[in-house]
């Protein structure tokens, strides 16, 4: 029977998400809500942004919504997953407790340190002058991080003291980032390549995707200030299977175990980014949502129907499910305004797109893109260009050429993704 699925969001995620369910054999009608330039042309884009929860929740009950899948952490932390089940309704993704998990940094680090989980060492603040002490008393490098929701942008790796309290003033004296910064996490900084992690849960049962890797910083190198992410690969062969599988005992396990014991069971998907240091694998933080642009390259290398797996997370029968992967390489690059992550200019044409989906393997995802009559530029992040391969070299040979043809005023993007890994 056919379902017709609503996917909540905007960005390159999102996108994906729809593209790939729309994939489906079963696949009814597709909303997504509030979408973006691209998703309208694979689905019907609805005019309710993704934190109104109550429009969403009416618009699924009008529209005998089968599945909602919601992409991203404020709308999870908002709750709406528990007010689409008080209805009856189908939903994809964490309860409000469960996304705790990402939502408090403060909570996902007691958590990690209840189950044992190795992360970085850290102390938990609400006073500035207690944080000072101990920024002081640590020495740098260090870390300081808003422990609310924070855009992304509530994350301060620090190389002196000096920027560490220049953090510690930011967030808890002016404020910077709101409430999100009531409390503050300073850690230990680690040291090691960045992987992240997805691993789809209904609560009882798990599934790993393979390891993937986000470009987090927005200059080439890994220089320059954090971003949304700039560009992603997967698989990452240099963790293999016994890495994985430490990764699934250490890391993924006893986090889910934790939370069902809470009396909090996480169904979603569960996606912690990791440090691969010399001491083995540590826990940076948890998402209890896609990755983005993780889910870029994750979705052109999946060959489950994705809108099958999303049901029985939501359904709690996802024991026995197995996903299957093609074998190849798959790369997302992301062309972004000119000034992200900070200050940008938007309303900019794009053209080009056309052309680089004529590049051989190549999908172009849309992100900060609107449509009104001319496709226009409308965020930090523009597009995400994909592209896979037999080989991860081949995948990035295309991906760039495809970025090549894309244009729009003040078009920036990193050139390495991937690089270090061939
Ligand atoms: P988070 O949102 O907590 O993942 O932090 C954003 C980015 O900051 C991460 O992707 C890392 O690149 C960096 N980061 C966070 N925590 C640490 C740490 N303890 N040591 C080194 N880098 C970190
Ligand atoms: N890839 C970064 C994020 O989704 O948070």
């Amino acid at each position: 029977m056919a379902t017709d699925v609503l996917v909540v969001g905007s960005g390159g995620r999102e996108h994906a998400l729809a593209w790939k369910v729309a994939q489906s054999s079963r696949i009814g009608k597709l909303y997504v809500a509030p979408g973006n330039g691209g998703t309208r042309l694979i689905g019907e884009n609805i005019p309710i942004q993704a934190d109104e929860i109550t429009k969403l929740v009416n618009f699924a009950k009008e529209h005998s919504i089968g599945l909602t899948v919601v992409g991203p952490d404020n709308s999870l932390a908002l709750g709406i997953v528990d007010a689409f089940q008080t209805e009856g309704l189908r939903i994809f993704g964490p309860s409000r407790l469960a996304a705790y998990i990402e939502s408090s940094k403060a909570f996902s680090k007691k958590l990690m340190q209840e189950a044992g989980i190795p992360t970085a060492e850290f102390q938990i603040f609400t006073k500035y002058e207690d944080a000072l002490l101990y920024v002081r008393e640590r020495g740098a490098p260090i870390v300081v991080k808003a422990s609310g929701l924070a855009l992304g942008k509530g994350v301060y790796v620090c190389e002196t003291v000096g920027e560490a309290e220049e953090a510690l003033k930011e967030i808890m004296v002016e404020h910077a980032h709101k409430d999100a910064g009531a409390e503050v996490v300073i850690e230990e900084f680690l040291d090691g390549e960045e992987i992240s992690i997805h691993a789809l849960s209904d609560g009882k049962d798990f599934v790993m995707f393979p390891a993937s890797r986000d470009h987090k910083r927005i200059g080439e190198g890994n220089t320059g200030k954090n971003t949304g992410g700039m560009g992603t690969i997967a698989p990452v062969l240099e963790v293999d299977d016994s890495a994985m599988k430490e990764i699934q005992k250490a890391v993924v396990q006893p986090a889910l175990d934790n939370l069902a014991s809470e009396g909090m069971p996480f169904s979603g998907l569960l996606y912690p980014g990791l440090k691969m240091t010399s001491r083995g694998p540590k826990v940076l933080e948890f998402n209890a949502r896609f990755g983005d642009p993780e889910t870029q390259v994750y979705m052109r290398l999946m060959k489950t129907d994705l809108l099958d797996i999303l049901e029985a997370c939501a359904d709690g029968k996802l024991a026995g499910k197995r996903i299957e992967w093609d074998s190849g390489f798959a790369v997302n690059v992301v062309l972004a305004s000119g000034g992200y992550p900070d200050e940008y200019k938007k309303g900019f044409p794009i053209t080009g797109i056309e052309e680089a989906e004529k590049v051989q393997g190549v999908v172009v995802f849309h992100a900060g893109t609107v449509y009104d009559g001319v496709l226009k530029t409308s965020g930090g992040r523009v597009l995400g260009v994909s592209a896979v391969g037999d080989t991860l070299k081949g995948a990035i040979e295309k991906a760039y050429t495809a970025c090549d043809l894309i244009n729009f005023e003040g078009k920036y993007f990193r050139r390495d993704i991937g690089a270090k890994a061939l």
